[in-house]
């Protein structure tokens, strides 16, 4: 393989290997997160029934992947098998995809809302733009997004001992992703700075909800 696809594939194959190591670690650490679990029924209380719902990084499927699919016909998509295994036990009714987000292709218009909970953070933040602008072409008019992003600038890193694995991060500051999304013609209905709580003391991210029109 070239030097330069094997560095453009390095974050994505440390993020892959380290949730391997760590999904049942990371389910344990975060089983019960408020802010999470605040932000998704706020999503449920905006999309009407039964709709079509793209996830972006599902991890261990619990509670969001489990939530979405109680109402709605979920696609969640991880680069982590041993996430998807966990997935496919917390939200059996939800379509699994093992893949790199980067890779996706979907036909315009697949989706009523596209949701990634923590996850466009570990991947490096070169491609976030156009990934916004192709979740954009996934989502049918009046669809919603529901994005986990940085709350502070970070080029790139890498985080050695991460619940005891090594660990990429990389993200844009709080002003930068919320002039992406509004360049990409994602209306904002909330962008907010969110500090997460005690277990993650200090993290903060930007959450945000908009709609295509
Ligand atoms: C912090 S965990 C969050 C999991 C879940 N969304 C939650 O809130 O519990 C991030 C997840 O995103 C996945 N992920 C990160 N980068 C990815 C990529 N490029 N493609 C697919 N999945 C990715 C990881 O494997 C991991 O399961």
């Amino acid at each position: 393989m070239p030097n330069s696809e094997n560095r453009r594939l390095e974050p994505i194959r440390i993020v892959a290997e380290g949730y391997d190591e760590i999904a049942d670690r990371y389910l344990d650490w975060s089983a019960t997160a408020p802010v999470r679990l605040r932000y998704v029924e706020r999503l449920l209380d905006l999309l009407p029934s039964s709709c079509d719902v793209l996830e972006l990084g599902s991890g261990a499927g619990e509670p969001v992947t489990r939530r979405l699919a109680e109402r709605h016909r979920v696609v969640a998509v991880d680069i982590s098998s041993r996430q998807l295994e966990l997935a496919a036990i917390h939200a059996p009714q939800a379509q699994l995809m093992l893949a790199n987000i980067l890779d996706l292709a979907f036909p315009r218009e697949s989706f009523d809302a596209v949701v990634a909970f923590y996850s466009l953070t570990h991947v490096p933040r070169s491609h976030h733009a156009d990934l916004i602008e192709r979740i954009v072409q996934w989502l049918r008019p009046g669809g919603l997004v529901l994005l986990t992003m940085g709350g502070a600038d970070n080029p790139g890193s890498i985080e050695d001992d991460w619940l005891e694995a090594p660990m990429y991060f990389s993200h844009f500051d709080a002003a930068t992703n919320r002039a992406l999304i509004q360049r990409s013609g994602i209306r904002i209905l909330s962008a907010d700075v969110v500090e997460e709580d005690a277990r993650d003391a200090g993290a903060r991210f930007l959450w945000v909800i908009g709609r295509v029109d």
